[in-house]
């Protein structure tokens, strides 16, 4: 019935778009003063056919109400357990010495940088990055076992990529529950006695889980905001405390998520949107408060990319990626890859004069 209806009018639209409107239709429209008094109203307004769609017609009178812009509470996803997430390989074909000509400023030479959540998804790939735009790195994750094997393989990968370098980046593994302020601690200090220093931040720890909000356990929801909201404080005020006690500039990149500016469909997740609004708006707040310092803070604020996690969330729901791709401008997810540039002119000089900024990274999603 809606189709039927709609075609018509579309097609009576298109039919009278094709005609020039008439002088005494133009002079009428140019002179006649815009007024809301209902005097003026058709006396059949009441009766129009899309008076149904508006807040005169009955909710729930219409299957395609709300249809594009509204979350299903029967989309449920938990993070799973560690076993349930495949081992990641390097990034190929991004690293190696090249002779093309690029800003000096984009350069991380002599720089640590730190990168939690770095054993695996966009933290590792980010790390990546830094590596291979000249600074040491120190991964720190939950899971130390993988940080390891990771820390390993991106020096393995480095060497091959760029044989007879003169200098090969140093990458090490540190354990954190960055949710815990004692293992924020420690793992700060282990990092300073490998390293001497920390020159960057890139807080990338973090997840997300889709539950209808009156259903989500209690504990479930502070642990979420436990590693995305506070794991980003405690990192991020410890590497500050460090940098101003060196009296050295610094900066700090929070990843955050699209999901703090807008809200995901179909998939409900309530606690992760507001957590990466926090984190969003922390970022803003802590450049302020750190400028002073020459401490930068900035946001990447990612849309859909394609990682581990996010393969496993649509192999367990594979109608939910039509349904992404179909709200992207680009129309297409993103890889970790995409990162790479964003993250390294966060943490250089390239951006020095950029602080409290949100970078999204989402094929145009939010702007729709
Ligand atoms: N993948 C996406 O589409 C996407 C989009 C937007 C934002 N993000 C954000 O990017 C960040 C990374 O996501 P990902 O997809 O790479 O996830 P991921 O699960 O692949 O990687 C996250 C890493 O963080 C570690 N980690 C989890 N809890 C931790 C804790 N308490 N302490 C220390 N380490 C911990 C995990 O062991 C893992 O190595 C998250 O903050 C996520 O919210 C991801």
């Amino acid at each position: 019935m809606f189709k039927h209806n709609l075609l018509r009018q579309v097609s009576r639209a298109s039919a009278t778009g094709l005609r020039p409107p008439t002088v005494a239709a133009a002079t009428r429209c140019a002179t006649r003063p815009f007024s809301n008094a209902i005097g003026l109203r058709d006396k059949n307004d009441d009766e129009h056919q899309f008076d149904q769609y508006s807040t005169s017609g009955e909710q729930g009178a219409d299957i395609h109400e709300g249809q594009y812009s509204r979350t299903d509470k029967r989309i449920r996803v938990e993070y799973p357990e560690e076993e349930g997430l495949p081992r990641q390989k390097p990034v190929q074909g991004r690293g190696g010495y090249h002779f093309k000509r690029t800003l000096a400023s984009f350069s991380l030479e002599d720089r640590v940088g730190v990168v939690t959540g770095g054993a695996r998804g966009l933290g590792l790939v980010m790390s990546q990055a830094l590596v291979i735009s000249g600074a040491d790195v120190a991964i720190v994750d939950m899971n130390k076992e993988e940080a390891d094997h990771q820390a390993k393989i991106l020096v393995e990968g480095f060497k091959k990529e760029n044989p007879g370098a003169e200098k090969i980046p140093k990458v090490t593994a540190h354990y954190a529950d960055v949710s815990s302020p004692d293992s924020v601690n420690s793992a700060i200090a282990g990092i300073l006695e490998a390293h001497g220093k920390i020159d960057n931040l890139v807080t990338s720890a973090g997840f997300t889980e889709n539950y209808d909000a009156i259903e989500y356990p209690y504990e479930r929801m502070q642990k979420l905001w436990g590693v995305n909201v506070d794991g980003t404080y405690l990192f991020a005020t410890g590497v500050a405390k460090h940098l101003m006690e060196r009296k050295a500039k610094g900066s700090i990149v929070f990843i955050g998520s699209m999901s703090g500016a807008i809200v995901n469909v179909p998939q409900p997740q309530a606690p992760y949107n507001a957590a990466k609004a926090a984190v969003r708006h922390l970022a803003s707040s802590l450049a302020v408060e750190w400028a002073h310092a020459d401490i930068r803070v900035n946001c990447i604020s990612p849309g859909y990319m394609l990682t581990a996690l996010t393969r496993k969330i649509l192999d367990d729901n594979p109608e939910l990626a039509q349904k992404w791709i179909s709200l992207i401008p680009q129309g297409k997810m993103g890889r970790p890859e995409d990162l790479m540039g964003a993250v390294t002119f966060l943490c250089s000089d390239a951006s020095g004069y950029v602080t409290g900024s949100d970078l999204r990274i989402d094929g145009g999603y939010t702007v729709t």
